[in-house]
């Protein structure tokens, strides 16, 4: 089966955001990645809703909002409001991550939990069944261009097996340092959507990298 392919909007040119998009758009991509930082959950400061809204209105492929940010359930509505299809929310910053799956899911996008690399599958283990997607992250959140970290095919996995055995349809998602190396390893493994920023968009032919992740 061919991987869910989620360009990521941060490794794009901002001074050049529309051009990035019209790219995606005419690509074979499925999703825009959308990363957005609060400089407070992870040490960097990306983008917010006025750029996702901006992002939304030239797209004509669904927005993966990825939320990097402590109390996501502030800005739930908001970024639903400018068009987020999905949106995912670190375990970690979500004291009440069943709250935060239920707000998501009311607002009507997708709902999707992020764990960092040091971070337990277990932990999902209650709420598997209510998500959409599983949002793996193969680097340390915060940058784009990171060494992938290799003990991420494990996680996938274990994952996948928990996803398994609860009966759950969550997607598997992964984010960081995906390359045209290690990507059919990670679809082999159980992942079923790739994000990709940097291996995309340092590339001088986006769309045939895009290309080249669908046909993995
Ligand atoms: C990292 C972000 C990723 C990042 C991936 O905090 O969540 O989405 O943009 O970038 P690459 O593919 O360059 O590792
Ligand atoms: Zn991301």
């Amino acid at each position: 089966m061919q991987p869910i392919v989620a360009p990521s909007i941060l490794a794009a040119d901002f001074s050049n955001l529309g051009q990035a998009i019209t790219m995606i758009n005419e690509s074979e991509a499925d999703w825009i990645h959308v990363d957005v930082m609060d400089g407070v959950f992870v040490p960097n400061i990306s983008l917010g809703i006025p750029v996702a809204e901006a992002i939304k209105r030239h797209a004509n492929k669904p927005l993966d909002v990825h939320l990097m940010i402590v109390h996501p359930e502030n800005f739930v509505e908001a970024f639903r409001k400018v068009g987020a299809d999905s949106i995912t929310v670190h375990a970690e910053a979500c004291p009440h991550l069943h709250r935060n799956i239920q707000q998501i899911k009311h607002a009507g996008a997708k709902a999707g939990v992020a764990i960092n690399p040091h971070t337990p599958i277990v932990d999902l283990e209650n709420i598997i069944q209510d998500i959409d997607m599983v949002l793996i992250m193969s680097v340390n959140p915060g940058f784009g261009a990171q060494k992938f970290i290799e003990n991420t095919y494990q996680k996938i996995r274990d994952m996948k097996a928990l996803i398994l055995a609860k009966k759950s349809g969550a997607k598997i998602e992964i984010d960081g340092g995906v390359t045209l190396e290690n990507a059919r390893a990670l679809l082999d493994a159980g992942a079923d959507v790739l994000v990709a920023g940097n291996l995309i968009f340092s590339s001088p032919n986006p769309k045939q990298i895009i290309q080249r992740l669908k046909r993995i």
